[in-house]
């Protein structure tokens, strides 16, 4: 068996139902967002992050999950599809999930208008609700999502990226919201308990692994359905580059960054600061730092009961660094 369908075993009722609300929670009047929409949900993700949503709800109350688990996991589901959206917008990205992206087949300016349609649905299915407390968690979540896109920009132009400032954007812009679906999967069942905050840290060390994996996928070729070796393009500066500036003479640091700076549409070149940063160690030390948070996010969970829903964690943690896409 696939290990992501033995990791979803304990929690595969709930996914069914999840993917049947999540495309209710979509639906709309306006016959083109209904197209885009349907679009979108027939090229599902990994749902990493209901997954995550379930998994710890079931994990910290002995197996009950209740109605605002659901939808906590449907807003989650939600706000990450619109970021997607917009993202691909940002990168000037024509892939995701193996097909075109929505900036692709319908320009700019719907791609923009669909994120946004996605991200008041997510908001106002907790509203609706009077989810207030899942609310709180997601809203932060958005709110540091924007800020570490928007870091993320400063430094690609200003090049001045340090590898704290790296952990600040990786954190900002994905942890989060892999620390919010863990804390919130927490606080649906038990509100008032220590495990909102324990499973927050949790998902916040997990999302830093899975950003790392992320960046690392950029340097490789394989087939992951979305580009690869756009990050220089885009002169962003992920942890492997980073890694082998700071270990560069002044001379190869000057040819790295007028590289970045001045030739970043140059494939040869890009190519070349590829090889370079390889040369120099950059993919093993990422791969290092991964698994240290990795490692990290695995003391977490000892501290609770064995389970199948602890034990489907666990194989998540490790999933997230060894995924193939
Ligand atoms: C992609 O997230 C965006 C990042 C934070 C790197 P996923 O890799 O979870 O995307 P899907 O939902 O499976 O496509
Ligand atoms: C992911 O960022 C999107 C957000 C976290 C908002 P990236 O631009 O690094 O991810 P991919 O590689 O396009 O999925
Ligand atoms: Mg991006
Ligand atoms: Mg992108």
């Amino acid at each position: 068996m696939k290990v992501i369908s033995q990791i979803k075993l304990p929690v595969e009722k709930e996914m069914e139902l999840f993917e049947k609300k999540f495309l209710e929670a979509m639906s709309s009047k306006v016959a083109l967002l209904n197209r885009i929409t349907h679009y979108i949900v027939n090229r599902k993700g990994k749902q990493m992050r209901p997954m995550f949503v379930f998994l710890v709800a079931k994990m910290v109350s002995e197996g009950e999950v209740n109605e605002r688990t659901y939808r906590g996991a449907s807003v989650i589901e939600l706000i990450h599809t619109a970021t997607l959206v917009h993202d691909d917008v940002v990168d000037d990205s024509n892939r995701r999930r193996g097909f075109f992206s929505i900036n692709a087949l319908w320009k700019n300016k719907i791609a923009v208008l669909v994120g946004d349609y996605l991200l008041s649905k997510g908001l106002l299915l907790s509203i609706d609700n009077n989810d207030f407390d899942l609310l709180k968690i997601i809203s932060v979540a958005v709110r540091e999502m924007s800020e570490g896109e928007l870091l993320q920009i400063e430094k690609a132009r200003r090049l001045d990226i340090t590898e704290e400032v790296y952990y600040d954007i990786i954190r900002q812009k994905t942890a989060t919201l892999i620390a919010a679906c863990c804390s919130l999967g927490a606080a649906s069942v038990k509100p008032d308990s220590n495990a909102v905050a324990e499973m927050r840290k949790f998902g916040e060390l997990i999302g830093m692994a899975f950003q790392i994996k992320d960046d690392l996928f950029d340097y490789g070729d394989e087939k992951i359905g979305k580009p690869t070796g756009i990050d220089i393009k885009e002169q962003k500066m992920t942890l492997p580059l980073i890694y082998a500036l700071n270990n560069s003479t002044k001379k190869e640091k000057a040819w790295v960054i007028n590289s970045v700076k001045n030739h970043n549409k140059n494939k040869k070149r890009v190519n070349e600061v590829i090889q370079f940063v390889k040369d120099k160690g950059g993919l093993e030390y990422a791969v290092k730092r991964m698994k240290e948070f990795q490692q990290d996010a695995l003391v977490i969970l000892e501290k609770y009961p064995a389970s199948p829903y602890r034990e489907s964690l666990e194989l998540m943690v490790n999933y997230v660094i060894e995924r193939k896409k």
